[in-house]
Parts: structure tokens; C-alpha cells; sequence
């Protein structure tokens, strides 16, 4: 079988047809129509004014945008779920920041409200004052519980982002889609993702000057306009005209490359079903529509799992482990963190199957055959 990537990007007439028209303008770089176009329809897809919404050049500068607007830095402490993409966590700690690592739901791997609740509680009654803020991250397309986040986060005075990175085009609670949750949430387009630019992100904000002053911050702190007048610090995280063209062919084609994502996880569920294999999917919480970005599957235990990989490798297919708990990674081990059974259980189990909006019935299958003949 042909070499099967983990996640391919599904690139047409339409993508071809906006890189050329950047070409032919001859602006790839920043501030060209592409990046406000971009900003137009994620806003859209989201129900909000296109002011709220700043496009970027990764989730990870997003990320680093939104805690800089809630003025985190050096000693705040911010909590971040300790299943997760390392990104949320760098992005704290490169401004200084303290981490927390907050126990995760064993049936989601999304971070648990009740334990959430106990570690905001312990640290005020240590420290005096609440964490800065809290990065509730939707795990593998699974959108977490949002409001019963919020109410724990509000009663103590800290602010919190969504980091739906990995959930564009998934739904969470009241129908409300993945990127509108949280005071601020955060949008990827990197290459592996279900909607791409390449690279790219996006960043939406609760108030039109909230909005301003992130803009301002994605620039340099450049006050708009002509002249070189840097009002406040910032940074270079404005999205070229190239990778917000290809991110805005891409959004336009959300409803299709949805349904092709959810076409192959169905397919994969059947075929799992059908063959009886002793695997089981991550779980998505109630009134809630998750997108598999990437299929999560379990394993019964760490040998198994490593033998699917094993097997799935030797054979071209690119299947990858969960992430690794964020409080197991060097540079975090210091860290504070809740109970870490669960967290350390999937991560022990979980394994990602590959996905794409184009993947064929015959590459499903295939992959579903070598699975089945790791369990004779
Ligand atoms: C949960 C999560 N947060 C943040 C990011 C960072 O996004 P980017 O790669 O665009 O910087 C990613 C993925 O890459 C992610 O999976």
C-alpha cells in the first residue's frame, strides 16, 4: 500500500485559483486582502462580527495573544490540562508564566470540571489570589463542557481560553460552534489540520478593542496607518497573504471537508465494529457533535498499543500515540498538577489513526485489515 500520512490535506481548483490571484497581485506577505477575507468567514462560521476575530500565523502565537491581552507574565500562574499539544503550555510558559497541570476526565481526556474546581480552590487558599488563566484545550475534536468551565472560572476570578486548535467544524453544548467558547478562543490552520493555510491561526477576542489592541500586538504594536508609530510591545504574528488565501479556499469548503473527515470515522467505526476488534474510541461528553480531526482509538494496554503502532508503521500507514502527559515532559516535570491516573492511563493506551478529508474507502480498509490482524 501506498504510504498513508497521518493527516493530508485535501487541496483543490479553488485553493490553486486564490494562490495565483495572490501571485498576480504580487502581495504574499501580511496585510493583504486574503488576511481580512480570512478574518470575514472564520467570524462568520463562529456567528460574530468580523472585528472580533484576528487571523494569525499559528494557534501558537493565538495562543500567546490571548494571554498577553489578559496580561499574563512572569509569576502568574495559568492551568493548562495535562493531556494536550505541548502549544498551550509553551506559549504560558514562554511569557514567564507559572504552570498547573489540571486532571483530565477519563472517559474524554478534556480537563475535569470537579477537579478543576479543587485546584482553583487550593490555590487561592495558598497563594492569596486565583491562577491568571485557565486553557481549557478540545482534545481531538472533542468539545469541552464550556459552561460548567466558565461558572468554576468566574466564581474564581480567572479568565479562560478556549483552545479549539484541534476542533474547527465540531459543536459543542447549545449548538454553539468549537472557537466561541471562553472569553478568548483559539484557531489553528496548520498543515495537518482539518482546514489549512499551511500555516495559521486565528484569534477571537470579546470586544471590538480587545480586538484593536491584539491587532496592534500581531504588528509590532504599530499603530495603524502609514507611518512606523509602534504604540505599545509586540510581536510579528499577522498571517501572509499566501497562507490566508489557501486558509480562506479552505474555510469556504468547510461543509465538505467536515463531511469527509466524518465519512472515514464513520467508516472506521463500522469496520471496527464488524471485525470485533478489542479497540475502543476516546469518549465525546454529552450534547456535544465532536469532529475526529484525528480518530482516537484505545488499546487495552501499552504492549497492544504499541504493537498496533508497530504493525501500522511496518506497513506505510502513519498512526501516532496520544500526546505525552504535559507534567511527564522535561521541562515541566516541577510542575504542580491534580491526580494524574487518568491523564497517564490514555496517554498509556491512546493512539491516533490517520485521517483526511479525501482518504478512500480502499485506504480505510486497508488500514482496518492490518488491524485486524494484530488481534488473529
Ligand atoms: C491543542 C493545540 N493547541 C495549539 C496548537 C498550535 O497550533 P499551531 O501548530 O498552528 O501553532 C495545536 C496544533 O498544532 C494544537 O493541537
Amino acid at each position: 500500500m501506498k504510504i498513508v500520512r497521518l493527516s493530508e490535506p485535501s487541496l483543490g481548483a479553488l485553493e490553486r485559483r486564490y494562490i495565483e490571484e495572490c501571485i498576480d497581485s504580487g502581495q504574499l506577505t501580511a496585510g493583504g486582502p486574503f488576511g481580512a477575507r480570512l478574518e470575514e468567514i472564520v467570524a462568520r462560521h463562529l456567528g460574530l462580527q468580523p472585528a472580533l476575530v484576528v487571523a494569525t500565523t499559528s494557534g501558537t502565537s493565538a495562543l500567546t495573544l490571548a494571554l498577553l491581552e489578559l496580561g499574563v507574565g512572569p509569576e502568574d500562574e495559568v492551568v493548562v490540562p495535562q493531556l494536550s499539544y505541548v502549544a498551550p503550555a509553551n506559549a504560558a510558559a514562554c511569557l514567564g508564566a507559572r504552570l498547573l497541570f489540571a486532571a483530565v476526565e477519563p472517559e474524554t481526556g478534556l480537563i475535569c470540571a470537579a477537579e478543576l474546581a479543587s485546584l482553583l480552590e487550593d490555590r487561592v487558599r495558598h497563594r492569596d489570589r486565583p491562577p491568571k488563566a485557565v486553557i481549557g484545550v478540545d482534545l481531538l475534536g472533542r468539545v469541552a463542557s464550556w459552561s460548567s468551565l466558565l461558572d468554576i472560572t468566574d466564581r474564581h476570578g480567572c479568565a479562560l481560553v478556549e483552545d479549539a486548535c484541534e476542533a474547527l467544524g465540531a459543536t459543542g453544548e447549545n449548538d454553539l460552534p468549537a472557537g466561541r467558547w471562553g472569553h478568548i478562543s483559539c484557531l489553528s490552520f496548520n498543515g495537518t489540520k482539518t482546514v489549512t493555510g499551511g500555516a495559521g491561526g486565528a484569534i477571537r477576542l470579546p470586544d471590538r478593542a480587545a480586538a484593536n489592541r491584539t491587532r496592534m500586538r500581531a504588528n509590532h504594536g504599530r499603530r495603524p496607518g502609514r507611518d512606523f508609530v509602534h504604540e505599545r510591545i509586540g510581536d510579528n504574528c499577522r498571517i501572509s497573504n499566501l497562507h490566508a488565501a489557501i486558509a480562506t479556499a479552505q474555510m469556504e469548503r468547510l461543509g465538505e471537508l467536515v463531511a469527509g473527515r466524518r465519512r472515514g470515522e464513520l467508516q472506521y467505526r463500522k469496520a471496527l465494529e464488524q471485525h470485533r476488534l478489542p479497540l475502543a474510541w476516546l469518549g465525546v461528553p454529552p450534547d456535544t457533535l465532536h469532529l475526529d480531526w484525528l480518530p482516537p482509538c484505545l488499546a487495552s494496554d501499552l504492549d497492544t498499543r504499541e504493537r498496533v503502532l508497530d504493525a501500522l508503521g511496518g506497513e506505510g500507514v502513519e498512526a501516532r500515540p496520544f500526546f505525552e502527559p504535559l507534567h511527564r515532559l522535561p521541562p515541566f516535570t516541577t510542575c504542580p498538577r491534580g491526580s494524574t491516573e487518568a491523564a497517564e492511563d490514555l496517554a498509556s493506551r491512546g493512539f491516533l489513526l490517520p485521517s483526511s478529508s479525501d482518504m478512500s474507502d480502499h485506504q480505510i480498509e486497508s488500514i482496518v485489515q492490518i488491524l485486524s490482524r494484530c488481534f488473529p
